[in-house]
């Protein structure tokens, strides 16, 4: 596909609605699971505008940081640390509508306010997460996560 990305303006769902097939036929051409990574990090920033968004991939008995947009963030969490590491321990999507109210929340940068952390399967068992922060309080619902595991579902089906 040509490299540039049409943008929906709209509702949450109808931007998802238009990112979809194109991450479909962005990872349909391309095999290699770090450019797809990369830019599916890029198309999520392009399309909502979010603070930071990136993968976690686990290596050993940690999660290493992966292809991102956004700032400088921490290279490694521990498996049970922070929101990265409860969503890979706990293999469930969790949204966090306050990071101060989230105990061990990691702070990799002071504005980043809400958070969404999305498990990503792969054949033998949790590989990574994908993790989207904000700079505004409760920036995520069910929309976000149900657009953001079909979207990772993409990059490992
Ligand atoms: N806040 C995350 C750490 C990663 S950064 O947000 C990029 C956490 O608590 O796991």
């Amino acid at each position: 596909m040509a490299e540039e990305l049409s943008i929906a303006s709209g509702t949450k769902q109808e931007r998802y609605a238009v990112l979809i097939p194109q991450i479909k036929s962005l990872v349909a051409s391309e095999n290699d699971l770090t450019a797809n990574m990369a830019n599916v990090a890029a198309a999520l920033k392009q399309t909502f505008g979010f603070f930071w968004v990136g993968f976690y991939l686990v290596k050993e008995d940690q999660l290493v940081l992966g292809p991102f947009q956004g700032p400088v963030a921490c290279t490694r969490i521990s498996r049970g640390k922070g929101v990265c590491g409860t969503a890979w321990n706990e293999g469930r999507t969790i949204i966090v509508p306050d990071v101060d109210k989230f105990p061990g929340h990691i702070a990799c940068n002071s504005a980043s306010r809400s958070e969404i952390v999305v498990p990503i399967i792969g054949s033998g068992g949790i590989v990574g997460v994908l993790d989207v922060d904000s700079d505004s309080l409760d920036d995520f619902d069910h929309t976000d996560a149900l657009g953001l595991a079909e979207i990772v579902g993409l990059v490992w089906s």
